[in-house]
């Protein structure tokens, strides 16, 4: 239920809700406090202002006792001196730390506004304000007014109880919030985990889909999909197996039953090298047939990668041209060749001859003789379009795509007499595929087959991996 990552998780969401917390909080505290403290000020420097305006009014015995008896009601104390700083009047009891503002404060420059002398509340007694009193252009005294610090730390102390109590309440609020918040963000991913863990067992994942939007909602999605891919991964393996199994049966049935037949006592020396021949072509099918097993299970490997080079493509259709042109003869199918002399393209020379092999081969074996087959290649733009075009039967409209699966044969019944394995196609298009080109198969109109590769014309990395 509480996995690492919750653990984890939760722990830094707290911290950081804390810490967050804790600098919002200071800030107001402190903003707070000095706000108080200027409005305290403020308040005695105005009440100073008052009495010394009065006092300016009328300076005489009765009002300096109004004054200061007006003010021992107060929180605060009022001390009034004469120009030097002796003091006349005081509205409470007179401390060495009051008198000694008084002393160090300067009386000469003091503003007639009034001004604030003692601001530090954090170490002083007391905060103090002076207001001058100047009667007919004469420097007359002053009006002291005191606060003791001491009130504003009962404030503050007030305060602070209750930044305190809302302090605890947002830790436990955040307490709680916090198994929320992180159960929200790792449910699915646990959900993940275990749905992971179901598919690599092989089993089949249920419940992924969190219906979410998010990326975790991708996430989810992703693996479901893997999942479906993985199984369709699995069915085509089994399938795969399945042909394999039975092409391979195929030709072992034929060796097996004409080895007997031509084991058999009291056979005529013609017959017994009728089977022989028999046998022989099915080893010869059965040898070819797993050649191409191999070379597919290698194209197949991940790491599987073409060397790119460049390569005069005029010179390696002669190669392979040269090689066909024989069996072309024999069958009677002319072969025309039709590639720009000085047309260089980057590919791997050796697979790439495979590929034409396997085309012309296969261009061969489907068109009667007096017919033509053609190779041809053309430049667009950075890509080059090789195509081997036939005039043979063609191959129907729906199956242009499925022959190039493996085992895949159009005729299945004429196959075993032409001796295909329906592999070729199928290793033509991981060679090209691993180029990064593509193949497909055409129907001509006028009947028979084209071929068409598409490959990049070249400024590549110089390898391509052929992927999965
Ligand atoms: N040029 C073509 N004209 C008509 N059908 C074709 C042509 N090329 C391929 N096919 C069809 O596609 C099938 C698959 O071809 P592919 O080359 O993969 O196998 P194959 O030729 O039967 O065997 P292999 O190439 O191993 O000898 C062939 O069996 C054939 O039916
Ligand atoms: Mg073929």
């Amino acid at each position: 239920m509480f996995s690492k990552l919750s653990i984890r998780l939760g722990l830094l969401l707290f911290a950081i809700l804390m810490m967050m917390e804790l600098l919002l909080y200071v800030g107001l505290y402190v903003s707070l406090v000095d706000e108080r403290v200027d409005e305290v000020s403020g308040q005695l420097l105005a009440r100073g202002n008052t009495h010394r305006d009065v006092l300016e009014d009328t300076y005489d015995e009765s009002t300096l006792s109004h004054v200061t008896v007006m003010e021992s009601a107060s929180d605060f104390i009022v001390v009034i001196t004469d120009a030097e700083g002796e003091i006349i009047r005081q509205s409470g009891p007179v401390d060495s730390a009051l008198t000694a503002t008084i002393r160090e404060a300067d009386r000469e420059s003091a503003p007639h506004a009034g001004r604030v002398i003692e601001s530090g509340w954090r170490k002083n007694k007391y905060i103090a304000t002076d207001s001058p009193i100047t009667i007919e252009g004469r420097h007359y005294g002053h009006v002291y007014m005191f606060a003791p610090t001491s009130i504003i730390r009962e404030m503050l102390g007030e305060l602070g109880g209750r930044f305190l109590s809302v302090g605890i309440l947002s830790l436990l609020l955040t307490l709680l919030v916090i198994p929320f918040l992180t159960r929200f963000i790792t449910r699915p991913l646990l959900r993940m985990k275990r749905v992971t863990e179901q598919l690599a067992r092989g089993g089949h994942p249920a419940g992924l889909d969190t219906g979410r939007q998010d990326e975790l909602g991708d996430l989810a999605r992703s693996i479901g999909k893997l999942s479906k891919d993985l199984d369709r991964m699995k069915n085509e393996r089994n399938a795969f197996l399945a042909s394999v199994a039975h092409e391979l049966r195929t030709p072992m049935t034929y060796i097996q039953g004409y080895a007997d037949l031509a084991m058999k006592p009291g056979i005529s020396g013609e017959a017994r090298e009728k089977y022989s021949a028999i046998i022989r072509e099915e080893a010869h099918h059965l040898s070819k047939l797993v050649g191409q097993l191999f070379e597919l299970a290698r194209l197949d490997q991940n790491d599987f990668a073409v060397r790119l080079s460049p390569v005069k493509l005029s010179a390696l259709a002669d190669s392979v041209l040269s090689l066909v042109r024989p069996a072309f003869e024999e069958k009677g199918v002319q072969l025309l060749c039709n590639i720009p002399e000085r047309l260089v393209v980057r590919l791997d020379a050796t697979r790439f001859q495979q590929v034409l092999l396997n085309l012309l081969d296969n261009a061969l074996k489907h068109t009667p003789a007096g017919k033509q087959v053609h190779l041809q290649a053309t430049v667009l733009k950075d890509t080059v379009k090789v195509e081997v075009a036939d005039e043979g039967e063609g191959i129907p409209e729906d199956e242009l795509s499925t022959v190039f699966d493996r085992f895949y044969r159009v005729d299945k019944s004429r196959s075993r007499k032409s001796g295909g394995t329906g592999l070729g196609l199928a290793i033509v298009k991981e060679i090209i595929e691993a180029h990064g080109g593509q193949i497909e198969a055409r129907r001509r109109p006028a009947g028979g087959t084209v071929m068409t590769i598409l490959l990049d014309k070249g400024g590549d990395d110089g390898t391509h991996s052929s992927g999965g």
